[in-house]
């Protein structure tokens, strides 16, 4: 049979997700042909969200392993699917349910705060999830209680966290993990590229180390950063984080300059998923996320403990 182009498998995935009542949800960092078809583009908050609030009978992810899991803890009675059955993130691979376990029988005191790029079972063990969009608030909420926090696993946001809480408040404890893309990020690349774009603003994710953050004139998640540039008036903009998100300023703002922060920032795991894989995920409903109740009933406790945190917080 000969191969479909990009536009027949394009109609292809939209005919099926009518046929099967599927809502297709998609990163930024995705490939654009695959925000194309997808039915929302967002952050780990929104996309959480949308799979928690939809009708839709079957959830399929253009995205990473923990964010499909998330998507079934929130709305565990539908179908989801991963489009790519081994998109994984590195970062949330830095820590298990065992490490963490054992962290906890030592410091049985101890409040975990984690963040969104976790499994399911490390959730489970957690008081609270956090995205990079809400981190900080919800972990300055957590701070009040006044117990001693760890925050797994990424070390860059805790660094972030910490140098932003006020003096009389303890420091969040960390683990050792971080994102291999975004911790790549340092300040000789920022002054290189401020160097060749003097009057760009740099805008950072807070995956990234701190001197970095430290020199950005903006530091937020995905989303955060798209929502920074549609509300600026500046029209040049060096961009820290994975460089997927450029091509979404680009077609968003054609008449702005997006240029990395470092042109190796690709997340290898979130371009695994190819508008093939993401068709043959939904004609055959291969990769689907399965969970033990017991996990789904425990990570849901911290999923929505963040949820609360928020609306309270509004
Ligand atoms: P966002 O929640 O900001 O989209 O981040 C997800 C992620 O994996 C960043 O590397
Ligand atoms: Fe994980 Fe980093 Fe890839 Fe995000 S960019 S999915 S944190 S490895």
């Amino acid at each position: 049979m000969e191969k479909m182009t990009i536009k027949e498998m394009q109609k292809a995935i939209i005919e099926l997700k009518k046929a099967k009542q599927a809502v297709v949800l998609a990163h930024y960092y995705q490939l654009p042909e695959i925000q194309a078809v997808a039915d929302y583009v967002g952050d780990s908050l929104a996309l959480s969200t949308i799979a928690k609030e939809t009708n839709a009978h079957l959830i399929v992810f253009c995205g990473v392993h923990f964010m499909a899991e998330t998507a079934k803890i929130l709305n565990p009675a539908k179908k989801v699917l991963l489009a790519h059955g081994d998109a994984g993130c590195p970062m949330a691979d830095m820590i298990d349910e065992i490490k963490l376990a054992s962290y906890k029988a030592k410091n049985p005191e101890t409040t975990v705060v984690a963040y969104i790029n976790t499994s399911a079972a490390v959730k489970a063990l957690a008081d609270v999830v956090v995205t990079s969009s809400n981190a900080l608030k919800v972990i300055g909420y957590m701070q009040k209680q006044g117990k001693s926090i760890l925050y797994v696993p990424d070390r860059h946001l805790a660094n972030y966290a910490n140098s932003l809480l006020p003096d009389n408040l303890p420091k969040l404890n960390l683990w050792p993990g971080y994102c291999p893309i975004h911790d790549e990020y340092s300040l000789k690349m920022v002054e290189q590229a401020k160097a060749k774009n003097p009057d760009a603003l740099l805008l950072v994710h807070p995956e990234a180390p701190l001197e970095v953050l430290e020199a950005a004139d903006f530091v937020g998640s995905t989303q955060g950063i798209v929502n920074f540039v549609e509300r600026s008036d500046k029209r040049q903009f060096i961009i820290g984080t994975e460089n997927g998100i450029i091509e979404v300023l680009k077609q968003k703002h054609p008449t702005k300059t997006f240029v990395p922060l470092n042109e190796k920032a690709v997340c290898p795991d979130m371009k695994k998923t190819t508008l093939d894989e993401l068709h043959t995920t939904l004609l055959s409903e291969r990769n689907e996320i399965t969970l033990d109740n017991e996990i789904i009933a425990k990570a849901g406790l911290a999923l929505n403990k963040m949820y609360e945190i928020q609306a309270e917080m509004k």
